[in-house]
């Protein structure tokens, strides 16, 4: 049977995140999954095995140890497969925001006073202020400017901007404003060209179909895995050979343990741990929906992804074609998604309303989400949007349904949001 005859069964999807039997979530249609996701009963039985049973001091002999130590190994090897990486070419630590930072002062030595820096004013500032920084060692930043009538990046504008003197182009994979994923794989081949490394934000994008590091070729990818249905931890990938010409960022004797170069501190060794649970639920998905078992955890992936992007796409179209279609709401990015060219993060504002007036009505509803900048501030004012009250962000993953959206849709009519 072809993917296209396979729908996502809606209902066991919600059978595995415990928050949709919950006496304080089930009462809500939840819209803030761009803020950060649900998470699946592996997750939890992970996180929970881990306190109660190997709440120690990892590696060492001892049972508990040796047991904790193995399990956050196995996360991590997991995780590598799922993405397409290679053994110790990730990362996790607290936040995207942090990795981002260790990454761009490892990074900082690599240049010299002159060389250029591409940012864009799409990305959350987490892709853009660490980089912006490196002005300080004399750096020249440039912009990657989105067009304001759509919010899009425009590759030409790119390629105005590269020249041998760019070394390095940060740009995020999806706008958690705009929506619109980028063409990484281009944009990345149009950077190396020229030489320069790409690092790239996929935290809008992971939640949707978790990323191939290795076909997308940027030379980092970081994603928040607290928005990929676990706990508030988050994942860098770097290329081998790069990673290794890095200087350490973490204790002197440690200047050879390859990558935790870049982890000072390291991760969470509990909520590490549970990340075991996020590949299980995958697995359960899989075997779910498909028949053929010895396949690698990536080719899994895959398929799921296709089968997730069907299913967000009909959900996320029906919302779109009802805000596209009414006078008083201006969406931000595009009206339909065709073929994983948008993520269902739908924002938007409403003439003669707050942002404010506009999410309070909507929470009214049962309607779980909020109006912020999103720390993309500068895709806001960008965009000509007051930073302070922002736009009202409805963001999905697929999880959600179509009484989700329906529910959403009637909530506009129940209140005064489009009354003049
Ligand atoms: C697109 C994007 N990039 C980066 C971040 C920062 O992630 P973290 O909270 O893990 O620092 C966010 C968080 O919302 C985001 O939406």
């Amino acid at each position: 049977m072809s993917i296209k005859n396979i729908a996502l069964d809606i209902d066991y999807v919600r059978s595995q995140f415990p928050a949709f039997n919950d006496p304080l979530n089930s009462k809500w249609s939840f819209f803030e999954n761009a803020g950060g996701s649900y998470v699946p009963q592996n997750v939890v039985d992970h996180l929970n095995n881990f306190m109660i049973s190997t709440k120690v001091q990892p590696y060492a002999s001892y049972d508990m140890s040796d047991v904790a130590g193995k399990n956050m190994d196995k996360a991590t090897r997991y995780f590598t497969e799922m993405i397409n990486a290679e053994e110790n070419e990730i990362i996790i630590g607290s936040s995207t925001t942090m990795n981002m930072y260790v990454l761009s002062n490892a990074m900082k030595q690599l240049l010299k006073p002159g060389d250029e820096v591409i940012v864009t004013n799409q990305d959350h500032e987490a892709n853009i202020g660490a980089w912006r920084r490196l002005k300080n060692m004399g750096a020249k930043i440039k912009e990657w400017q989105l067009n304001p009538l759509t919010g899009e990046l425009e590759i030409e504008n790119l390629q105005s901007l590269l020249n041998s003197k760019t070394k390095i182009l940060a740009v995020t994979h999806c706008s958690n404003i705009v929506g619109s994923v980028n063409d990484m794989k281009h944009i990345a081949q149009l950077a190396h060209d020229y030489g320069a490394f790409v690092i790239c934000d996929g935290v809008s994008y992971a939640p949707h179909g978790l990323p191939d590091v290795k076909d997308l070729d940027v030379d980092f990818y970081a994603f928040s895995l607290y928005k990929t249905y676990g706990p508030h931890l988050a994942l860098l990938y770097g290329k081998k050979e790069i990673l290794d010409r890095l200087p350490n960022q973490n204790h002197e004797f440690l200047e050879d343990s390859i990558p935790y170069t870049l982890n000072p501190g390291g991760p969470n060794h509990e909520e590490l741990s549970s990340l075991i649970g996020i590949s299980e639920y995958f697995d359960n998905l899989y075997n779910h929906h498909f028949q053929k078992k010895d396949i690698s955890r990536l080719t899994k992936i895959k398929k799921i992804n296709e089968l997730i992007a069907v299913h967000e796409e009909k959900i996320a179209n029906k919302l779109l074609e009802f805000i596209s279609s009414e006078k008083k709401i201006n969406l931000i990015g595009k009206s339909k998604i065709e073929n994983r060219n948008r993520a269902p993060t739908i924002s938007f504002t409403v003439k003669g309303k707050s942002s404010q007036e506009v999410s309070d009505a909507l929470v009214s509803q049962g309607i779980a989400l909020r109006n912020d900048n999103f720390y993309a501030w500068r895709c806001l004012k960008a965009l000509g949007i007051d930073t302070e009250d922002g736009v009202v962000r409805s963001s999905m993953v697929h999880y959600n349904n179509i009484e989700d959206v329906d529910r959403l849709i009637s909530a506009f009519t129940k209140t005064d949001i489009l009354s003049h």
